[in-house]
């Protein structure tokens, strides 16, 4: 039988061990957004890369986009994850296994569930400003990734297990070790010979005692919950305990190490990002720092805001929503072809690997004005709706997407808002801050920041003298 020919969309054809194929690799490696930015130029919406053995498609436009990851999402896969700590949770797992997981999390994702754990977000959020009392007296300059982290643990922490997991000792110091491996890249020559020779990387004794570490603590929350075995649900995990498949089945304890890590750590790495980035960009924008704590003071007031105060912070939602547009934490998104497809007037092969940038749609000008710049007001909601739905998508979309993104936009908006209402966080003068594409779009060197008491807010009727 003789193969089928495909017709594939224009884009560079490179033989396996050729010059070109090697400096695009290199190039790729070093600088994705660029390297991805420049063929996308050059080849426009949709670019083929074909080197032996592989087809990948560049997808740059929003119908496309929804095409594979929703109308036919079905028959695309998503590549096994790389990230040692979530095991076969929902965030890697695929196929049947993902569906049955994802059908019994999803139920503690509730709107309802979610509004419940509202004051024990606002309780970590004032654990941290406490904190933070002392670093502004102190004028000493605070890490602001790590600040973020260790307020969104506290939150999810609490949320699955009632407990302040990430307080617990070697937690916090664990999660950000097993970060800096994953994030640890050495020179791609050095990673190539000891792939060639199987050498393990020399972390990979550090990241089995990482792992077993967090492993025993999270059985030892597994067998305890068992025991405890409330009426109602206490908890995330304790939901997770009580689910069943349709067949009837519960959950393993490997099953549910697994998925409560997903809810514990998914979540950690991005909203890191996400949140750090948003402080230095309030930072460079006095103008929308004084918007939204205009905002906060009318809501909200110096009292501890209640359920009903979130509606009202919207603008707070609004530079955390284009924060994420500006910085993607998930910049790529990925899958592959399952069955032959079409997209457009081009054939998808099986097998094929679909990528987009996340990063460049969310700075595309045939979407955004000025792309480039910080604007919260673009996500007014009458701004909002005449965009392509795939021209922002931090969340990703279709039956992947995020489970944690309602939660997220909870908890950041609540964050920056009382956060903002007192205290300014102030990048050090000179730090170098520059956006590294790795696992997430995090700041490469991270965020050192100094903590100042905010300035009473000048109310417009006292301004004007009236
Ligand atoms: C700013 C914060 C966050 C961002 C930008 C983000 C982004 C994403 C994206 C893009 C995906 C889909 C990946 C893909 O399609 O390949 C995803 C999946 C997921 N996220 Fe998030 N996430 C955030 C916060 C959270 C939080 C707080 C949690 C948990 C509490 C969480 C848990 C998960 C899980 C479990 C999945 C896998 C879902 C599935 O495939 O069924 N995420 N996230």
């Amino acid at each position: 039988m003789t193969p089928p020919t495909y017709k594939l969309p224009p884009g560079p054809r490179r033989s396996l061990f050729s010059l070109r194929a090697l400096k695009d690799f290199l190039e790729s490696d070093r600088d994705p957004l660029g390297f991805f930015g420049r063929y996308r130029q050059e080849h426009g919406d949709l670019v083929c890369f074909q080197v032996p053995g592989q087809v990948v498609m560049l997808v740059s436009h929003p119908d496309y986009i929804k095409h594979f990851l929703v109308d036919n999402g079905a028959n695309y896969s998503k590549p096994s994850g790389i990230i040692p700590i979530l095991g076969n949770g929902l965030l890697a797992s695929d196929g049947e296994f993902w569906l049955r997981q994802r059908r019994m999390v999803q139920p503690a994702f509730h709107q309802d569930r979610l509004n419940n754990l509202f004051p024990l977000m606002v309780d970590s959020i004032q654990r941290m400003l406490g904190r933070w009392e002392e670093y502004a007296r102190e004028g000493k300059p605070v890490e602001i990734p790590q600040e973020m982290l260790r307020v969104m643990l506290s939150i999810t922490g609490r949320a699955a297990f009632t407990q302040d997991f990430i307080e617990q000792p070697g937690v916090l110091e664990g999660i950000l070790k097993h970060n800096q491996i994953i994030h640890h890249r050495s020179p791609l020559a050095v990673r190539l010979l000891r792939r060639l020779f199987r050498r393990p990387p020399p972390s990979a004794n550090q990241m089995r005692e990482i792992l077993e570490g967090l492993d025993e603590r999270l059985y030892a929350l597994i067998r305890e919950r068992r025991q405890a075995a409330p009426a109602e649900p206490q908890n995330m995990l304790d939901m997770l305990i009580a689910a069943r498949a349709p067949s009837g089945q519960a959950m393993t304890d490997k099953e549910l190490r697994d998925e409560a890590a997903n809810i514990f750590f998914a979540g950690a790495e991005t909203s890191m990002s996400s949140l750090t980035w948003t402080w230095h960009l309030l930072d460079k924008h006095p103008e929308v720092r004084q918007r939204l704590r205009q905002e906060v003071s009318e809501a909200i007031g110096d009292r501890t805001p209640t359920l009903e105060d979130l509606p009202k912070l919207r603008y707070a939602r609004m530079c955390f929503e284009e924060a994420m547009r500006l910085y993607p934490p998930a910049w790529v998104l990925g899958r592959q072809a399952r069955e032959a497809d079409t997209l457009g007037e081009w054939d998808v092969p099986p097998g094929t690997f679909m990528m987009t940038v996340v990063y460049h749609l969310q700075r595309d000008p045939t979407y955004w004005e000025n792309p480039d710049r910080f604007e919260p007001e673009r996500f007014l909601p009458e701004r909002a709706v005449k965009r392509p739905r795939y021209s922002y998508f931090p969340f990703g979309g279709g039956q992947r997407q995020c489970i944690g993104n309602n939660m997220m936009l909870m908890q950041a908006t609540l964050l920056i808002a009382m956060t903002a209402r007192s205290y300014e966080v102030r990048t050090v003068p000179g730090f170098p801050v520059e956006a590294e594409a790795s696992v997430t779009l995090a700041p490469k060197y991270g965020l050192q920041a100094t903590i100042h008491a905010a300035p009473p807010i000048a109310m417009p009727s006292l301004a004007s003298g009236t």
